[in-house]
């Protein structure tokens, strides 16, 4: 399958799905895995936030786990799309020693074999896409495990599907603006889990360096580093935001887009569309994917390849 074609299916892949969970057994829930898999869960930890969600969450990333898991009560998602990324594989281990409960979601590989031998639930996933195309799928799993409700899910695909020539429009926009120069993403809080599927888009599709920083806390300190003509005139600015953003965030979003026009920058601001939190956050992520596509064949690039990753992987394979 081309890169076009597992990223038109984005929407296809987010499917809702009803599981026979009960939630109210779990004190934490904490969500591994790397790369394209790692940011399913950083996606589900934001919308569980936005919903008022009380329990608490957490991304892991890296080897072992943190140290507050220790017994059932503790969920641990393991989420791996091949499913023999070696930092997931050791959150899995690391969590039946710990006698967490857990749950993994994978094509296939170690992960589905060590869950299915152990008792594990193991949700798959359909094979043949690169992970960071498999979001829909991963997501729409993970969607499940949390117990979304059918019309939320449905909506969120729907925004896409019926505006999907303008997303993809507003993608090649955005890559003739980006090109030619290092993207610099600022974000909200709402938003930031969408700058960082950007930046890790631009890293792996168009193979290109990308940073992102967020506000409240960039106010702070990256603010001071655009001091530097020298440096800054190599970079091109994106400014994200969500209606639902606190107000003081909003008024930052405006002082921040007024700090750069006072340097003679036009930052690309942009909000995503759509009637819910998951359906802005999805509909914006979208956007991001085909910006990065249409930024890698500007550079000449193939989108799907990422040799580094899979040279990486391989070396540490030898042990
Ligand atoms: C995305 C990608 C990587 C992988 C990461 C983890 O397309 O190639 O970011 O997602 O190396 O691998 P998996 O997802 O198989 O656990």
């Amino acid at each position: 399958m081309s890169p076009e074609e597992m990223l038109k299916s984005f929407p296809k892949q987010l499917e809702w799905e009803k599981l026979d969970i009960d939630r109210s057994l779990y004190h934490t829930i904490t969500f591994c895995g790397m790369g394209g898999s790692g940011i399913v869960g950083d996606i589900a930890r934001s919308w569980l936030e936005h919903k008022g969600c009380k329990v608490i969450t957490s991304s892991h990333r890296g080897y072992g786990l943190p140290n507050y898991i220790s017994g059932e009560e503790h969920l641990v998602v393991c989420i791996s799309y091949s499913g023999n990324t070696e930092e997931t594989l050791s959150n899995f281990a690391e969590a039946q020693k710990r006698g967490a409960s857990i749950i993994s979601i994978s094509s296939g590989g170690k992960l589905e074999e060590l869950s299915e031998k152990s008792g594990v639930l193991h949700l798959k996933v359909p094979k043949g896409f690169a992970p960071r195309y498999a979001l829909g799928y991963m997501l729409s799993k993970v969607l499940a495990v949390l117990g979304i409700e059918k019309e939320e899910l449905e909506d969120a695909r729907e925004n896409i599907e019926k505006n999907y020539e303008e997303i993809k429009k507003k993608g090649e926009e955005i890559a003739e603006k980006l090109y030619g120069y290092i993207p610099i993403i600022y974000a909200t809080p709402l938003t930031e889990v969408a700058a960082f599927r950007w930046k890790t888009q631009i890293n792996e599709n168009s193979k290109t360096q990308a940073y992102f920083a967020t506000l409240p806390e960039m106010h702070h300190n990256e603010v001071v580093g655009l001091d530097n003509a020298e440096i800054r005139s190599k970079c091109a600015f994106v400014v994200m935001f969500d209606p639902k953003d606190h107000d003081r965030v909003r008024r930052r979003v405006d002082l921040t887009i007024r700090l750069l026009k006072d340097l003679g920058i036009v930052p690309i601001a942009i909000g995503g569309d759509g009637n819910s939190y998951l359906a802005r956050l999805l509909h914006l992520i979208h956007v991001g994917d085909w910006a990065s596509y249409y930024l890698a064949g500007k550079y000449g690039f193939e989108p799907l390849p990422v040799k580094v990753i899979d040279w990486i992987k391989s070396e540490l394979s030898k042990g």
